[in-house]
C-alpha cells in the first residue's frame, strides 16, 4: 500500500481504457475517483474494487466541477460522440478552478487540423485548448485499438471474416489494457510529459491480410480479410443503426488509414508504461471467447 494521498479522477471510467487505468491505480494502492455516466453493474464493480464512484455527464459543468474537487491528476476520456469541444472546455475550466495539477487527455493518432473526421479534428482542437491552460498536459494518440478485431468480427459457416475498408494500409493494433499502463504512469509522474503528444502503437505493424492470417493461426480456423469500399462500410454501419457522428468519423479515418496515418510502431508503452504490449496473437488468446460469435459492431449504448 502506498502512503501517497494524491487523488486521481478517471473519466470514461466504465469504458475500455478508463476501467483498465482504475484497476492498475487501485492495485498499486492509489486513491481513485471514477466518474461514471450512469450507475449499473460496471459502476458497482468499480466501487467494489475500491474506487470512489461519482455519477456525472461531461456536459454538466457543475457535475464535472464536483467530480474534480480535491483531485491531483485526471484522465480525460470522451467517447466518439458529438460535443467533445464543449466537454473539454468544461473539463479544463473546472479542473483549473479546482486547482488540479495535471491531465492525461485521450486523443487519437488521426487528430489533425486538416482531418476529414469531425471527431479527429475536434480532438486536435481539444489538445490545443488544453495546451493553453496551466495544467500539466499530455495527449495520447493511439492507433486503432486491438478491440477493433472483436468489434468488426463476423463468423459465417465456422469461418471468421474482417469486412473492412482498409485496403493495404497497416497498423500495429494496441490493446486498451496496455494503454492503461501509460495512462497510469503519466498520471503518477506528469512533469516529464508536459505538452507531450504520445503516439501509442502495439508491438507489430501488420496489414489486414497479415492480421487475418495471424488470427487464423491462433484460432485454428480460416479467417478472411474482405476489403470493401468506404461507401460499403458506411452503408453497413447505417444498416446497423450506428450514429451519424460515428459513421462520419469512421468513414474518414478509413481513408486516413489507407493513407498511412495509423501506421508505425514505437516503444512508448514499454518506455513510459514499463509494460510489454500484447501482440495480435496474445490479444486473440486473451479474448478467445469473443471470437466464437460475430462482434458487437460498436453497438450504440442503450
Ligand atoms: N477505439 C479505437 O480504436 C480508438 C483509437 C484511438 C483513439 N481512441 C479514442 O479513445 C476514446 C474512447 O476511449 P475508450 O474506448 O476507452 O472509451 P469507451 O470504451 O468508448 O467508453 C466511453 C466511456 O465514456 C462514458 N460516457 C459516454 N458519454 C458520456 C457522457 N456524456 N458523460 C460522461 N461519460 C460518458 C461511457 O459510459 P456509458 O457506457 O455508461 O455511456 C464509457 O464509460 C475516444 O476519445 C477515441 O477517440 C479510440
Amino acid at each position: 500500500m502506498t502512503h501517497d494521498d494524491r487523488l486521481f479522477l478517471v473519466t470514461g471510467a466504465t469504458g475500455k481504457t478508463g476501467s483498465g487505468t482504475i484497476d492498475l491505480l487501485l492495485r498499486r494502492g492509489h486513491r481513485v475517483r471514477a466518474m461514471v455516466h450512469r450507475e449499473d453493474a460496471r459502476s458497482r464493480s468499480l466501487a467494489e474494487a475500491g474506487a470512489e464512484v461519482v455519477v456525472s455527464d461531461f456536459h454538466d459543468l457543475d457535475g464535472v466541477a464536483a467530480a474534480l474537487q480535491g483531485v491531483t491528476g485526471a484522465y480525460l476520456c470522451y467517447p466518439i460522440h458529438p460535443g467533445l469541444i464543449e466537454a473539454t472546455t468544461y473539463f479544463a475550466q473546472a479542473a483549473t478552478e479546482a486547482g488540479v495539477r495535471s491531465v492525461v487527455n485521450m486523443s487519437q493518432i488521426s487528430a489533425r487540423r486538416e482531418a476529414g473526421s469531425d471527431a479527429a479534428r475536434q480532438h486536435w482542437l481539444s489538445e490545443r485548448l488544453l495546451d493553453r491552460t496551466d495544467l500539466l498536459t499530455a495527449h495520447l494518440r493511439p492507433t486503432f485499438f486491438a478491440e477493433w478485431l472483436t468489434s468488426w468480427w463476423e463468423v459465417r459457416d465456422g469461418e471468421g471474416y474482417l469486412r473492412l475498408p482498409f485496403g493495404e494500409g497497416r497498423h500495429a493494433p494496441i490493446a486498451s489494457a496496455d494503454q492503461a499502463h501509460v495512462i497510469a504512469a503519466v498520471l503518477l509522474d506528469p512533469e516529464p510529459h508536459d505538452r507531450a503528444v504520445l503516439t501509442l502503437h502495439g508491438p507489430v505493424e501488420l496489414n489486414h491480410q497479415d492480421i487475418a492470417r495471424t488470427m487464423a493461426g491462433t484460432l485454428g480456423f480460416p479467417v478472411h480479410y474482405e476489403p470493401i469500399s468506404v461507401e460499403e462500410f458506411a452503408s453497413a454501419m447505417a444498416e446497423r443503426g450506428l450514429p451519424a457522428h460515428l459513421i462520419q468519423h469512421l468513414s474518414n479515418v478509413a481513408v486516413d488509414y489507407r493513407n498511412g496515418v495509423f501506421a508505425g510502431t514505437n516503444d512508448n508503452v514499454e518506455k513510459i508504461g514499463h509494460h510489454a504490449p500484447l501482440s495480435v496473437e496474445q490479444f486473440v488468446l486473451a479474448n478467445r471467447p469473443e471470437f466464437d460469435t460475430s462482434g458487437p459492431y460498436f453497438a450504440p449504448a442503450p
